[in-house]
């Protein structure tokens, strides 16, 4: 069966590149002529490590297509997967109105049967609603086509997409209530079964469930994980007016393994485009239902708190006035990995130090390019913020450096320089990157989160 994959941002894209690597025909589908032509000539419109090398390759073994649209894609049976965005409207609930627009369009070009798979973080009851436009679109066409819609939610890390889809931990499937007898065309659950496959050794890591528990098993696990953090971080706060160490304190923690290790660093708060959007798209939902979200509303607004804390650190460290201070800044991106900024914990960093009067140089390994392109130009006009040419040029007569994203060239620096170049031995560690007692010792003053008092 051919596979259309229909939009081509992170999950679209390293879903069809990695489906045509394991042999598959595959077309990439985008309404943005210029994404499209920038892909045909194997360019990337994000950065992700690994994906471009095996884009160009099926590319050039003509397992992998680009094209503007869904003309002439589906005159045969096909597996048509939608990843395109559900970005939040204003009250954070999640905008599924590109979701339904794909659906529309399959409907109109669709000539045989056809399973429809969504790969798109969505609320509960949305592949519900693919059905409902499917059939309306087919029926505005007066003809009878079958189609299945399944929900098979992708849980890729950016910066680890590849790997994630390669080698996932889990293939999550929801199969509609429709009885395989009633389209023998499309047995959805074998075809899905036989696509995965080689991406789940023994079939063990694929799991079959209905559409709307596949749905919402997307929105548990990211708000799961977002309050793994959120809770840590929260401990870090204890642990720095008790006088423990949050790090050691993890330590102890992780080796339970009913907690484990796994996303449990206190940090200066979690990034990304998924956490945040995905937390407030489940309050809204949960809210709309009459449900108070309690544990969601909490973790949020912990993570608010928290992406001000180097900010709060460094005022009491100053005195409580930071203008005319001049500061560094390793690490802009929301996490190693990534060019992506959103949701930042740099930016809210970045903003409080303008604000507060400051000039900041700041520079990381590939997010730069991003962060020009994002905060205001009057800033780098003013001469108040610059970027840095490598990690140390960053350093020149700083007051501070603060350490945001843990990028690994940042993990173990030359200390002996940074105390040459810096005027002042200073460290916010918002990743708790170093050891307090070892840079206590080579002369800074180093505040990481939740390292005793
Ligand atoms: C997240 C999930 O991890 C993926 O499983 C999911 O598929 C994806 O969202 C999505 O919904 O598409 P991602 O946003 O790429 O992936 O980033 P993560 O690696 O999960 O990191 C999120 C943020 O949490 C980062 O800012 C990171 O620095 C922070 N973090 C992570 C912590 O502060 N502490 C930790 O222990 C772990």
């Amino acid at each position: 069966m051919d596979i259309i994959v229909i939009g081509t941002g992170y999950v679209g894209l390293v879903t069809g590149v990695c489906l045509a690597e394991m042999g598959n025909r595959v077309t990439c589908v985008d309404r943005n002529p210029e994404k499209i032509q920038a892909l045909e000539k194997g360019l990337l419109p994000i950065y992700e490590p690994g994906l471009g090398e095996m884009m160009q390759r099926n590319m050039a073994s003509k397992n992998l297509f680009f094209t503007t649209n869904l003309t002439g894609t589906m005159n045969s049976p096909c597996l048509c997967f939608i990843a395109v965005g559900t970005p939040p409207r204003t009250n954070g609930a999640a905008d599924i109105r590109q979701v339904m627009s794909v659906a529309d369009d399959i409907a109109r070009h669709m000539k045989a049967p056809v399973l429809v798979v969504n790969k798109t973080t969505a609320p509960v009851g949305t592949c519900d609603a693919i059905i409902r436009q499917i059939r309306m679109g087919l029926a505005a066409r007066n003809k009878t086509i079958t189609f299945d819609v399944a929900s098979n939610p992708e849980f890729l890390k950016e910066g680890d997409a590849v790997a994630d889809f390669m080698r996932p931990d889990r293939i999550i499937i929801g199969l509609s209530q429709q009885k395989a007898a009633a389209i023998p065309e499309i047995q959805s659950q074998e075809i899905l079964s036989r696509l995965y496959a080689p991406f789940s050794r023994n079939h063990h890591k694929i799991i079959f469930m209905g559409m709307r528990d596949a749905e919402m098993t997307k929105y548990a696990a990211n708000c799961m994980l977002a309050t793994k953090i959120s809770f840590m971080n929260e401990m870090a706060s204890i642990c720095e007016n008790v006088g423990a160490d949050v790090e050691r304190v993890r330590r102890g923690m992780g080796a339970d393994s009913r907690i484990g290790y796994d996303f449990i660093y206190a940090g200066c708060g979690y990034g990304g485009s998924c956490f945040p959007k995905d937390i407030q798209a489940l309050i809204r939902a949960a809210e709309d239902m009459g449900i108070t979200p309690d544990i969601l509303k909490a973790v949020e607004k912990r993570n608010f708190t928290q992406k001000k804390r180097l900010f709060e650190k460094a005022l009491a460290f100053f005195g409580g006035n930071l203008s005319g201070r001049h500061f560094a800044i390793w690490g802009l991106a929301f996490k190693p990995g990534t060019d992506d900024m959103r949701e930042a914990p740099s930016l809210s960093l970045i903003q409080s130090l303008m604000e507060a009067g400051a000039s900041l140089v700041a520079y990381d390994p590939v997010a730069m390019d991003t962060a020009k392109a994002i905060l205001p130009s009057s800033w780098l006009a003013s001469g108040r913020m610059a970027m840095a040419e490598h990690q140390y040029a960053a350093l020149q007569g700083v007051d501070a450096l603060f350490l945001v994203t843990e990028w690994k060239p940042f993990r173990q620096p030359d200390f002996a320089a940074m105390k040459r170049l810096m005027k002042q031995p200073v460290i916010f560690d918002g990743r708790n990157q170093f050891d307090p007692e070892e840079l206590a010792k080579k002369g800074f003053d180093y505040k990481g989160i939740g390292r005793g008092r």
